[in-house]
């Protein structure tokens, strides 16, 4: 059998290039990220990202902008107290009142950049280009006899004539910096011309290169991987790929391209990546799109019938193979819709705890794919509606529990109390409890009804849709499991939260009365 595979096709690319055997990751989702707009962290947010990049195994933590407001030196000083694994750098101006902030705030590294190109020079700092080149020898001076260690960013560095860029790199190195780094800072370059720029610039100096490659034009990684090609040594990254307008090169998929394709290590425990993207995307408020790379809900979904049946006989067959769902923290799912097929159906039944002869499981899939046809989202309780339907659960379903009626009582001088009577088989149960809010009193009632029968935790409670108005509708899904570890999940929508909310959970509980009748 030929041996040439991808792989071989993928060797013979990497003979051309120069890769270091292992890269330093440089996080800067706490400055530039913290710069995407519509994004502001407490010190405590800050902190707490720190710890999960730590954890996570970034060599470097960019901080903050420490001189940019009490707020900011506040939280990098925090960091830098950390104990953290990770070194830890705040960003300042050629100007010693910003190096001086940083060194403030006990960080053992600072950043320090200033504008090159013309554009910049001209139209912002107002300064000629030895002006500039003084400033930053001076900066780098300033920090290295504080005994800091020093990164220096030619901020425009693409845009800057390069005779100019790697005259200014050679005086920093020359001035004791530790490393330069080479700003794509507004995402001009495609990947030859990086190559390019990076090669340029190792003829001129000796110190380690780093890159920090904007995404205006989707290239922020494809750029970033270039440098590393040609012997870059660093890049610049932020979770989720957060950053100044588009973004800065996205930290989970530079990792995980060095790692399953290139060969090349890093530091980083990629088993915590999915986890570090949701803890971002819950403090910054910026949601993943579902089809985002390595950590977005789809990332490892399958739907189509091909697919899923491809996959669940072995995973390889529609994944990459070299990046695996538990690589990266996340999960792998196979969902029902319109392109499904039957056996995926029958994965995702088996995993609700469904039986189905051959007939029943055409029947099924044949109604998903009416509803996906109709333009709906087939969620797992929609599955398991028509499921019960088709195996006629319905009717014996609702006579297990049934929700009678309740009443929350709620104010601003009481704590929220609810009473539900429910109906157990042939008998009646009455109770009531109370919660923080409307909602967790209901639930908690109907719960406290039902636990002289069995306990029934609530693992999930999500309010998903809601259309505008105050009287918008509100879809409730809730995922609920017994003390055997029998689990469902179940959906009700109506306008009234609460209401929503006691029906998606009598629901629930009905389908695990049945699971429990079926053994
Ligand atoms: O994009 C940029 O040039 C920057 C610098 C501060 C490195 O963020
Ligand atoms: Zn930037």
């Amino acid at each position: 059998m030929s041996k040439r595979d991808y792989r071989h096709t993928i060797d013979r690319a990497k003979e051309g290039m120069r890769l270091p055997e292992r890269v330093t990751i440089l996080d800067t989702t706490l400055r530039d990220g913290e710069q995407t707009p519509g994004v502001s962290l407490t010190s405590g947010d800050k902190v707490a990202i720190a710890r999960q990049l730590d954890r996570l195994g970034v060599d470097i933590i960019e901080a903050g902008f420490p001189i940019s407001s009490k707020g900011e030196m506040e939280a990098v000083s925090r960091i830098a107290k950390e104990g953290l694994d990770s070194q830890v750098c705040g960003l300042a101006r050629v100007l010693i009142k910003d190096i001086d902030a940083c060194l403030d705030c006990g960080v053992p590294m600072v950043h320090t950049f200033v504008s090159t190109s013309d554009i910049q020079r001209e139209y912002t700092i107002k300064k000629s280009r030895e002006e500039v080149l003084g400033m930053a020898v001076e900066a780098v001076e300033h920090i290295k006899e504080h005994g800091a260690k020093c990164l220096f960013s030619a901020m425009d560095a693409t845009r800057t004539d390069l005779d100019y860029l790697t005259e200014v790199y050679e005086a920093v190195e020359e001035a004791g910096a530790d490393i330069i780094n080479i700003p794509d800072t507004v995402g001009v370059m495609i990947p030859p011309a990086m190559r390019l720029l990076v090669e340029e610039v190792r003829k001129a100096i000796r110190i380690p290169i780093d890159v920090h490659c904007h995404n205006d034009f989707g290239l922020a990684v494809p750029n970033s991987l270039a440098a590393i090609e040609v012997g870059g040594n660093q890049v610049q990254c932020t979770i989720n790929g957060l950053g100044e307008r588009a973004g800065n090169a996205d930290l989970e998929e530079v990792v995980m391209s060095l790692t399953s394709i290139y060969g090349v290590k890093t530091r980083i425990r990629t088993e915590y990546l999915y986890e570090t993207s949701k803890l971002v995307e819950r403090l910054t408020g910026i949601k993943m799109p579902p089809n985002y790379p390595i950590v977005g809900e789809n990332a490892f979904s399958h739907e189509s019938g091909i697919h899923t049946h491809g996959v669940l006989t072995k995973s390889d067959t529609f994944e990459p193979g070299v990046m695996t769902p538990e690589m990266v923290g996340h999960r792998r799912r196979i969902v029902s819709g319109k392109h499904a097929g039957t056996h995926g159906i029958q994965s995702i039944l088996e995993g609700m705890g469904y039986e189905v002869n051959r007939n029943q499981l055409l029947e099924i899939t044949s109604r998903v794919k009416d509803l996906g046809d109709k333009g709906k989202k087939v969620t797992d309780a929609d599955l398991q509606a028509i499921a019960d339907t088709i195996l006629g659960e319905v009717a014996k379903r609702e006579k297990i529990v049934n929700l009678e009626e309740y009443a929350v009582m709620t104010g601003n001088k009481i704590l929220p109390t609810a009473s539900v009577k429910l109906r157990f088989k042939e008998k009646e149960l009455r109770g009531a409890d109370t919660g923080v809010g409307p909602v967790d009193a209901a639930l908690n009632a109907v719960r406290s009804v039902l636990r002289e029968i069995e306990d029934i935790k609530l693992t999930e409670y999500r309010l998903e849709a809601i259309t505008g108005g105050s009287d918008a509708l509100a879809e409730v899904i809730v995922k609920l499991e017994d003390s055997k570890g029998n689990s469902a999940t179940a959906r009700a929508t109506r306008e009234d939260i609460v209401t929503a909310s006691v029906e998606a959970m009598v629901s629930g509980i009905n389908r695990i009365f049945l699971m429990r009748e079926k053994g």
